[in-house]
């Protein structure tokens, strides 16, 4: 992309609310036993998009995300209120990408119409596995036939959708994941999400892994399922372009791209992260995670934003060197230079790519190689250093 070209612009939607929470998660997610408020939801979202675009005038909105959470518990019509204020205090796009995260269960499909009819479309599904025992294991509400079920409506609903599988579950073998892994290729059409499983502090999944109790595979077996991914997709027309997503070359999630691109974007509802340039100066904003209290805050002063945090430019260039070098296609080191202030250094550079570990294409980019990702984060420690 050259500097005249003008950047992405997305909006961020978080729904905080799930049927159960699952033993893995880490999201800002929430289990309530009484009615959810959508109205009074609605006219919050709302509230806060219009504060939001008052400080981002003039903004084009490449693409929207409702994540959670489970959006999919959402009424076709508060997500269509939500798309309609949006539409109201920003341009829109006219090939704007409009994704909605769903659970896939039986329920939740007979809403995918509605959501089409709201102007969603594209929907990304948690499928996360395609075994019952392994389902089961993960605490999820759903069985391998009823998400590829759910898979066939969304296939029927959108041009475009995706799911997520989630890998190195306990007890998987390469040979085990790698024909779940081609069952799941059979059922994708476009894009697939595929995450090594992370246990995450403070969740169910913790404290059993530290008393021993759930057994997860150790560095070579990770490696080992990490390949096997990467060769069954490349095999398939679904080459990795950023460490866990996969896709045909076009069918790249746009929205997830304006975060790996270091562009712009607007975090709405509680506990939504986001990235403003105001001013010529990035703000990481962060709203309230607490539901209700979200709630309150944005019905009293019209936004629910906590954290708004000036990044200085070494912030700034290390985020977008942490972001960018998570995609198969890398970072132009010219705008790493320009948002630092200084180049990365060559030194550091030539190293690295003995080692294997980066490249530096004939176009001047600068990419992890396929050896360099299972260690990325050691590989752009060094080069931020
Ligand atoms: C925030 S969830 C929302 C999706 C939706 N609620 C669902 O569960 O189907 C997005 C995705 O993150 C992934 N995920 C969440 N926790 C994870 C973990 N601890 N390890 C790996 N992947 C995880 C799952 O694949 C999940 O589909
Ligand atoms: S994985 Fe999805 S359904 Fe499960 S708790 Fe997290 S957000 Fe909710």
């Amino acid at each position: 992309m050259t500097g005249a070209e003008k950047r992405a612009f997305g909006v961020y939607v978080h729904w905080p609310f799930c049927l159960s929470k699952c033993p893995y998660c880490d999201f800002n997610s929430h289990v309530r036993h009484a009615a959810i408020d959508e109205d009074r939801f609605a006219r919050a979202f709302a509230r806060e998009i219009e504060t939001t675009a008052a400080r981002l005038p003039g903004r084009d909105v490449s693409s929207i995300f409702l994540g959670g959470g489970t959006p999919s518990l959402m009424a076709p019509r508060t997500v269509g209120l939500v798309l309609d204020a949006i539409g109201k205090h920003w341009r829109v796009a006219s090939d704007v990408e409009v994704t909605l995260e769903a659970n896939p269960t039986s329920v939740e499909a007979t809403r995918f119409a509605g959501y089409r009819a709201a102007g969603v479309n594209r929907v990304s599904l948690g499928v996360q596995a395609l075994d019952d025992r392994s389902l089961r294991e993960l605490g999820r509400l759903h069985s391998a036939r009823e998400a590829l079920d759910a898979v066939a409506v969304a296939r029927r609903s959108f041009d475009r959708y995706s799911f997520d599988l989630i890998y190195a579950r306990p007890a998987q073998t390469p040979e085990m994941w790698a024909g779940e892994l081609r069952l799941a290729i059979a059922e994708a059409a476009e894009h697939l999400s595929l995450y090594q499983l992370t246990i995450e502090e403070g969740t169910p999944f913790f404290g059993l892994h530290a008393a021993g109790k759930l057994k997860t595979p150790d560095e070579g077996l990770a490696r080992a399922l990490y390949d096997v991914t990467q060769e069954v997709c490349a095999h398939h027309s679904l080459p990795a372009y950023e460490i866990s997503n996969h896709a045909r070359p076009g069918a790249e999630c746009r929205h997830n791209l304006v975060y790996w691109r270091g562009d712009e974007y607007a975090g709405i509802g509680p506990g939504a992260h986001g990235r403003l340039d105001i001013g010529g100066i990035r703000h990481a904003t962060a709203t309230e995670k607490r539901p209700e209290a979200w709630l309150m805050r944005v019905e009293a002063s019209g936004h629910g934003v906590t954290t708004d945090e000036l990044l200085n430019s070494e912030e700034r260039a290390d985020e977008f060197l942490l972001m960018g070098l998570r995609l198969a296609e890398g970072i132009e080191p010219d705008r790493y230079a320009a948002l630092a202030g200084r180049p990365l250094d060559p030194k550091r550079i030539a190293l690295l790519s003995e080692e294997g570990a980066i490249a530096v294409d004939a176009d001047g980019r600068l990419r992890v190689t396929q050896a360099g990702f299972p260690v990325l984060d050691a590989v752009v420690a060094d080069l931020a250093a």
